[in-house]
């Protein structure tokens, strides 16, 4: 036999379809158990295009493993008392195990207010306040969907991140801090990184496990990225008319792990939201 055209890249990929699925079924499972239908309900504001894509995404998620899901469109001039007003018609429907609001909200709107407006048991997002200090303090909490996903992800692929070094480059409220959150809950050495770190390319060497969550494409390149290392994209920039992540092409050849872009932590993060959906009904019903 002839040898193989082009060398294998070296980097085995963590397929967020395949947890996806695995998740839809364990999912799937949970709710066939219960003797109510979980409601989720997204309020989307405008018709943003990517938020449009994102909310039907989970829609269909939501469908697939038996989760009633609601869509309320609010005009993209709605003013700040009538979206407090949805959120509190939500809160106190008894029905509704679940509310998030799609970000980003139009400019004249005030998105902090609404995030903690929301019942923090219905509160999918884990972006109240509550659910932030209930994860820092290590009580039970909703979790934002995209760093529980990154667990969803190593547990997928039985990756131990125990006593390893986990560089997470970003410190956004939605990724960054709360990822930190949980690979310390599971007993990782944690570094934060972030735009003002001193030499970036130094500390990310030192990760044997990265978390790239700044939404800059290509930041991580393959000399930044120890042989071997588990690397997660998360970043999500819109270059020409692809997708493309903060982790570059090179780092193929020197990641022992890495989750494509399209096609990795994205999926998961949808996935996330319906198990926050079942775990907060699971909660409110008993
Ligand atoms: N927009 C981009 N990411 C998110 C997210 O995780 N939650 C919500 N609600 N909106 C988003």
């Amino acid at each position: 036999m002839s040898a193989a055209p082009t060398e294998p890249r070296r980097a085995q990929p963590l397929d967020g379809r395949a947890v996806s699925d695995a998740v839809a079924a364990r999912l799937a499972a949970r709710v066939a158990e219960l003797p109510y239908v979980p409601r989720l309900v997204f309020v989307r504001v405008g018709e943003d295009p990517a938020s449009v894509f994102y909310v039907r995404s989970k829609q269909r998620y939501a469908k697939r493993v038996g989760v009633d899901a609601e869509t309320l469109v609010l005009r993209v001039d709605v003013d700040q008392a009538t979206l407090m007003a949805t959120i509190e018609r939500l809160n106190a429907d008894p029905a509704t195990d679940a509310v998030l609001v799609q970000l980003p909200l139009p400019d004249h709107l005030d998105a902090a207010p609404v995030l903690e407006a929301i019942d923090p048991a219905k509160d999918v997002d884990g972006f109240h306040p509550m659910n932030v200090g209930r994860l820092w303090s290590g009580a039970p909490a909703l979790v934002p969907c995209t760093p529980l996903g990154l667990l969803a992800i190593v547990d997928h692929y039985e990756l131990d991140v125990k006593g390893r070094h986990v560089v997470i480059i970003g410190r956004s409220h939605m990724v960054g801090k709360p990822a930190a959150a949980l690979f310390l809950g599971r007993h990782a050495t944690v570094t934060v990184a972030h735009s003002r770190t001193r030499d970036l390319a130094g500390v990310v060497r030192q990760g044997e496990v990265v978390v790239a969550a700044v939404g800059r494409a290509g930041l991580v390149t393959g000399s930044m990225v120890q042989p071997g290392a588990i690397v997660l994209d998360v970043g999500m920039t819109r270059v020409d008319d692809r997708i493309v992540g903060d982790v570059a092409d090179d780092v193929w050849d020197v990641a022992g792990y890495l989750t494509p872009m399209p096609g990795g932590t994205g999926l998961v993060t949808v996935a996330m939201v319906l198990q926050n959906t079942l775990t907060a009904a699971e909660r409110r019903r008993g």
